[in-house]
């Protein structure tokens, strides 16, 4: 395992609104060293939703800050609950916190970088941005947002990397076009990339198309993005005729775990495959919102990460571990 969960108590210090739906947290916690994070470093948070404890997982906005963490958090209505209680907090409020940890690695000795967000991906990319500037990388950063106003972070990110900023408004007609970006690129960049599911399949076609080596494209994505709605669905367990109702705000490690069937997990962000359980059964659609998975392996469905995939229907996993008969 990857990550040693050392949880800690931390104070809400202030809240500042991005954009309508992007707000700012800055979390100090009680013990604060001030230690530098690596980049693309994340923290969970302990949220209460519906009454129970819960965990999410937010990504660290820029290098390390000798007033605590930042994090930001869009209010997503298609949510499952974690933002609504993000944005309920007042400073001042107590929470739980990990420590940073990151899954990111970036090769330093590249001479060209390129990043990527998509909306609240920006999260993790501002800190990237900062260190490459820091240390005079050549570096360009392409940003989508569907207008300027949802651009968060947009003066200090333009301060930063002026020309080398490159904002794809939609409403002004600058879609992002990955196959020219990547198509453009010199041979040896290293991307880093984050963003929501759609956008990451297509970031990654156009960058197999451009016939570049896989391993230098680097990404991220949130596990609330997939591509199909966030509901409801059936998880039934291989040989017991044990079906469990996943809802909308829950993942089903949680689900599976309450029940008592143990199944492991690391990262819970859909990065490092622990959670995987095997699908022997689909009757309905599998929606894999990890980024462990190819796009293959996610068209065979023949695994599934428990801790951020979704589904539409009933599937039937096999958990391998079994609970415990009283
Ligand atoms: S715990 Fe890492 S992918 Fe699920």
């Amino acid at each position: 395992m990857r990550f040693i969960e050392t949880w800690t108590s931390a104070t809400l210090q202030a809240v500042r609104d991005l954009t309508p739906t992007i707000r700012e947290f800055l979390l100090r916690p009680d013990h604060f060293t001030g230690a530098p994070y690596p980049i693309g470093s994340h923290i969970d948070v302990g949220v209460t939703i519906d009454g129970q404890p819960q965990t999410r997982s937010y990504s660290m906005v820029g290098e390390v800050d000798p007033q605590g963490y930042r994090i930001a958090v869009r209010r997503a209505p298609d949510s499952r609950g974690g933002s609504r209680y993000m944005w309920s907090l007042a400073p001042g409020a107590r929470l739980n916190i990990t420590q940073p940890a990151s899954l990111v690695q970036l090769d330093w000795t590249r001479r060209q970088f390129c990043l990527i967000a998509g909306g609240v991906g920006i999260t993790p990319i501002v800190g990237a941005a900062q260190a490459l500037a820091r240390r005079d990388a050549r570096v360009v950063l392409h940003y989508a947002v569907r207008t300027r106003s949802d651009a968060a972070y947009l003066d200090m990110l333009e301060g930063l990397l002026g020309e080398r900023l490159i904002v794809h408004a939609g409403d002004e007609g600058r879609r992002l076009d990955l196959e020219r970006v990547f198509g453009g690129l010199p041979q040896d960049t290293m991307t880093l990339f984050c963003g929501p599911m759609r956008m990451l399949d297509a970031a990654r076609r156009a960058w197999e198309a451009s016939g570049r080596a896989m391993t230098d494209l680097r990404y991220e994505t949130f596990g609330s993005s997939g591509l199909l709605p966030t509901e409801a669905f059936r998880v039934r367990l291989r040989g017991e005729g044990t079906e469990f109702v996943i809802p909308h705000d829950r993942s089903m490690l949680e689900v599976l775990n309450d029940a008592g069937h143990e199944v492991m997990s690391d990262c819970r962000r859909g990065e490092c495959g622990v959670c995987a359980l095997d699908v022997v059964g689909v009757d309905g659609e599998i929606d894999h919102r990890d980024v462990f998975f190819s796009e293959h392996q996610k068209r065979e469905s023949r695994k599934i990460c428990a801790c951020v995939s979704r589904a539409r229907g009933t599937i039937t996993v096999d958990t391998l571990h079994r609970a415990d008969v009283l």
